[in-house]
Parts: structure tokens; sequence; C-alpha cells
């Protein structure tokens, strides 16, 4: 295994499920889990607190923290939508695998609507505007694209296994 193996990072837009379809992977592959937002409601509270009381760019350098961290061990990583937005996280990513998981944005009203996402304030419009503008980012640091587009859990994991020649 190269050290590139061993730790696999999930980017791509708010709500595509970067945090479902990492906690099932690590399940199958017997890694650990970390997902980057986590990570930082457990050091600095919640992440729409963040925004209101210290603002983006505080979250943006307790995300840099939180990223740094997640990479230093091997394991599946799930980060937050705009991880990527900074030069130290795409750098870093460098040293891991990256999958992009991309979709068409349908379907995704009724994912947004449960997550607490300060950034999506006019909800699907501000998603779209957000993916627009990040898409390209996206695509230059992954090693990997899956479109999850209207398919299954079991379908992306199957797909992920498969570009990444994970076998049993
Ligand atoms: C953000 C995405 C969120 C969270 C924060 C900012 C973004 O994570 O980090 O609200 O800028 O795209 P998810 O992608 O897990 O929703």
């Amino acid at each position: 295994m190269s050290s590139k193996d061993q730790v696999i990072v999930l980017i791509g837009p708010m709500g595509v499920g970067k945090t479902t379809v990492g906690r099932k992977l690590a399940k199958i592959l017997g890694l650990p889990f970390v997902d980057t937002d986590a990570l930082i409601i457990d050091t600095h509270g919640p992440i729409s607190n963040i925004f209101e009381e210290q603002g983006e760019p505080t979250f943006r350098a307790y995300e840099e923290d939180a990223v740094a961290k997640a990479l230093s061990e091997p394991g599946i990583v799930a980060t937050g939508g705009g991880a990527v937005l900074s030069q130290k996280n795409q750098e870093a990513l460098k040293s891991a695998t990256v999958i992009y998981l991309s979709t068409d944005g349908k379907h995704m009203g009724s994912r947004l609507k449960s997550g607490n996402r300060p950034l999506l304030k006019n909800g699907l419009s501000d998603w779209r505007k957000i993916y627009d503008s990040r898409r390209k980012i996206y695509e230059s640091v992954a090693d990997v694209e899956i479109n999850t587009s209207g398919q299954p859990l079991t379908a992306t994991i199957s797909e992920i296994r498969e570009k990444l020649g994970i076998n049993d």
C-alpha cells in the first residue's frame, strides 16, 4: 500500500452524502472514519455558531486544522464542502486519494432541508451558486470522480471500490 492509499478523502458539495458514504466505506474496509466538520464541532462548538459569532474566515482556519489532523492518520475522511477552498488544504490533499462525489443537483432540495448550514440561508439557489463556483476546484484536486446522481448508496460504494481497485 502506498501512503496515498492509506488516506481516502471524500470531497464534494454540501449534502451530496460525503459523511454517509465515508462511514460506510470505512466500515467495509475496516478503517477509522473521520469527519472534519465533526472534529471542528468537538473542539469549537456548532458550525452555525462559529459562522455567526466568529465569522467564516475563522471557521476556515479551524477547518485547515481539522483537515491536517484528519489526514495525519490512515483512514477515510469526509470533508466539509468548502474545505477545498484553502490552498493549504489543496496541498495537503495531494498526499491522499481524493474522491469527488458529484451530483446533477436533482433531489438535493429534500436532502438539504434537514441540515443547519449557515451558507444556505436561501436554500437550493445558494447551494447551486456555491457548487457552480467550486466545481473546477473539486475537479482539479480529485483523483476520481463519482457521479452520485440518482444512484443508491450501494452503487456509489461499488463504483468507488471498482475505481480504486479495492477487492474483498
Ligand atoms: C460548508 C459545508 C458544510 C460545513 C459548513 C460550510 C461549505 O459541510 O463545513 O457549513 O462551505 O460548503 P457539508 O459539506 O458536510 O455540508
